[in-house]
């Protein structure tokens, strides 16, 4: 991949910093998304530990602040005109029900809205790529929920942080099916992705300490980090996945999603909505810089 420029959001832990190390170990450059500036450094460090000569680059954005996911475009359009992959794989959880300071459920917000709006934000650079790839990061707990709660999408009535968490990874699939249907370039392919259960810390950062309790029990039958990327590198970087889009994979193989997820209908509806939360114009063309 030594020509190809590579985007990963959440970077800085589990499977983001593992699929950031085998992007960059397969020779391509690297921009590493994350909140924590201190964190990209040491992800860098730790990756340039294994890769003396990566080529790589660390970008501060809080992807719950839409602002902040604008600026953060805007640098990396100015810095890379062309963009080759688009990894969204920046994810959280919320035991209690959290607010962004755009006023947006923190959920919601970060493992949706983010994917949706930086993918438009970056349309243009991923266009000027012969193979231009999104990789959605989504999860089997999408199967969790019947549908999107289009009349309460904040879970005002009854939130919990899993139904929260399975509402968002269900967008995940939506949002894939219906950019899939909806981009004008056939040489831009997009994908979901199930990572399976895998030994990360996504369950003991915004959560009461049962619920970091529970996670810390479940995870321990998990994979490692590097195994639960390997999907979403296969699909960002393999020559066979060239091409394929439109689907949702598991172990480096499509497979069938959720009843819900193929309702075109609420994904049309998923996409107004989401456009309208981001104050999106056109989405193919972003205006934004
Ligand atoms: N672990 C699993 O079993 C599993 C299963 C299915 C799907 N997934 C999906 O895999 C993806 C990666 O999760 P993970 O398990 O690797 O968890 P993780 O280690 O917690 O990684 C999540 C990454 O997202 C970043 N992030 C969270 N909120 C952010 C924000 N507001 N702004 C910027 N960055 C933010 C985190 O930054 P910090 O380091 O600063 O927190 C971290 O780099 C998620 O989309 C998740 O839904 C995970």
């Amino acid at each position: 991949m030594n020509e190809k420029t590579c985007i990963v959001t959440g970077a800085t832990s589990g499977l983001g910093l593992e699929t950031a190390r085998e992007l960059s170990g397969r020779g391509a450059t690297v921009v590493l998304l994350g909140r924590n500036p201190e964190k990209g450094k040491a992800a860098m460090e730790d990756i340039r530990a294994g890769q003396p000569d990566a080529r790589l680059e660390f970008l501060a954005v809080d992807v719950s602040a839409q602002q902040q996911i604008r600026e953060v475009a805007g640098k990396i359009s100015a810095r890379y005109p062309r963009v080759d992959v688009l990894v969204n794989n920046a994810g959280t959880w919320f035991s209690k029900r959290t607010f962004t300071e755009d006023g947006i459920e923190a959920v919601f917000a970060v493992n949706h809205l983010a994917y949706f709006l930086l993918t438009h934000l970056l349309y243009p650079n991923l266009r000027r790529s012969e193979d231009a790839r999104v990789v959605n990061v989504g999860s089997d707990s999408h199967f969790q929920v019947k549908g999107m709660y289009f009349n309460d999408l904040y879970l005002e009535k009854n939130y919990h942080g899993l139904r929260s968490y399975a509402q968002s990874k269900l967008a995940n699939i939506l949002f894939t099916y219906e950019l899939h249907r909806r981009k004008p370039d056939e040489h831009l392919s997009v994908n979901c992705v199930q990572p399976g259960l895998v030994k990360t810390d996504i369950g003991v950062k915004h959560t009461t300490w049962l619920h970091k309790l529970a996670w810390k029990l479940r995870r321990s039958s998990g994979v490692e980090p590097a195994e639960g990327a390997r999907t979403q590198i296969y699909l960002a970087a393999s020559e066979e996945a060239k091409g394929m889009s439109g689907l949702y994979f598991d172990d480096c193989k499509p497979k069938r999603s959720s009843r819900a997820s193929y309702d075109e209908a609420a994904a049309a509806r998923l996409w107004e909505v989401s456009k309208e939360m981001c104050g999106i114009e056109d989405y193919f063309s972003p205006s934004d810089h």
